[in-house]
């Protein structure tokens, strides 16, 4: 199966890669519109039916879709930023392949298989992550989503070319399970694959920090109010917090204005990405960076204002589910992940599974993230088997 995986990976290999390795592709951006032509092909090629669900997500049918007992497989195909590679395509790629293994082994599933490629899992692009499954489940209101805006001004609505269309019904009522392969974004497995036990709690929040915008060179130091201090002392106050908690804190995003090299700031805006085991952990950790923020503030004759833009809650993935899958495969080794993902969202309305599949660099959101050939071919057996028992 490496070699089969190796022959398709090569055909999007090449969609949205730097200089350096690394990938952009932002949702319903060109490269993402390629790679979702690529997807319309991938099913033509296996006659595979594909429906949309007006929310941007895509859909590639064996068997009738939505048929009662409907199994969801695939991921996203957007990336952060300078990304890598695997974290989204990956699960789309097995997704075909297990589809090809399965007819090869001669299986019919009784109930169909819908491979699926949520838009905007990122968040990259419009801010909020898992765009694409918080519509179809009804998690965001679709105004709110039709007016997120990227960082050049374009809206999620204008980029999609419609309002979204929301909550969808056919999640409940006709979905037996889903399945999500991706690769393990961490140091946390040692074997090919593994299965997932949860999804850390996280969230983002916006941080603005205003000023007085002034010269470099006339204003005494005495008479600032230079918001990029507050900024500089917030970034160390989560950074100690997060430790003391044995929690995550990353402020990986910043925009200055006016962003001059001779001129105080007169706004820094910052984005908090939180995470921890459990949500009171989460939340004190918010908290107490917010407060040390604020006292700053106050010391440096700024103001903060702070806006959660997503909060996602603890996931707790079904535990027969993932019990059942990791006997299936030998005893693959169960594991909770600090990354998002489509599927912890699904899984607030149906029974839901993921597949990690071993990262040796234990790099990710980064060009150094990697997984082998032979491990993405043992990840494309693994949810061949597991849609086989699911379907
Ligand atoms: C998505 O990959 C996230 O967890 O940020
Ligand atoms: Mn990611
Ligand atoms: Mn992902
Ligand atoms: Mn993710």
């Amino acid at each position: 199966m490496s070699a089969a995986f190796a022959r398709l990976w090569a055909e999007i290999a090449p969609i949205g890669r730097e200089d350096n390795g690394g990938y952009l592709r932002y949702a319903l951006s060109e490269p993402e519109l390629r790679l979702r032509d690529w997807f319309r092909d991938q099913a033509d090629r296996r006659d595979m039916t594909v429906t949309e669900d007006g929310n941007g997500n895509l859909f590639a049918w064996w068997g009738t879709p939505w048929a009662p007992g409907t199994v969801l497989t695939g991921s996203h195909f957007d990336s952060v930023p300078h990304g890598g590679g695997y974290d989204g395509p990956l699960g789309i790629v097995s997704a075909f392949l297990a589809v090809d293994l399965l007819r090869e082994r001669g299986v019919t599933p009784a109930r169909p298989i819908g491979v699926a490629a949520f838009v905007e899992e990122e968040g990259g692009r419009f801010g909020v992550p898992c765009l694409g499954s918080r519509l179809m489940t009804g998690a965001i209101d679709p105004d709110r989503a039709a007016a997120l805006r990227d960082r050049d001004g374009v809206t999620f609505g204008e980029a999609l070319g419609a309002r979204p269309a929301g909550a969808s019904s056919l999640l409940a009522s006709r979905v037996a399970a889903v399945v999500e392969l991706h690769i393990e974004q961490g140091r946390a497995l040692e074997v090919p694959v593994g299965v997932a036990s949860a999804i850390w709690p996280h969230g983002r929040w916006r941080m603005d920090f205003t000023g007085d915008g002034d010269h470099a060179g006339t204003t005494r130091m005495i008479d600032r109010h230079d918001p990029m201090l507050t900024f500089a002392h917030t970034v160390l106050a989560a950074d100690r917090e997060a430790r003391l908690a044995g929690a995550h804190a990353t402020i990986g995003r910043v925009s200055v204005e006016p962003n001059a090299t001779n001129a105080i700031p007169s706004l820094v805006r910052g984005w908090l990405d939180a995470r921890a085991a459990d949500t009171p952990t989460m939340e004190r950790l918010v908290e107490a960076v917010v407060k040390q923020a604020v006292e700053r503030a106050g010391q440096d004759g700024t103001q903060v204002s702070v806006e959660p833009e997503s909060v996602s809650p603890e996931v707790a993935f079904d535990t027969s589910l993932a019990g059942r899958l990791s006997a299936l495969l030998g005893g693959a080794p169960i594991l909770p992940t600090g990354a998002g993902h489509d599927a912890g969202v699904l899984s607030a309305h149906v029974p839901t599974a993921m597949l990690f599949v071993r990262n040796p660099t234990g790099v990710s959101h980064a060009p150094a993230e990697h997984a082998s050939d032979e491990d993405c071919g043992a990840g494309v057996e693994a949810l061949a088997t597991v849609l086989a028992e699911l379907t």
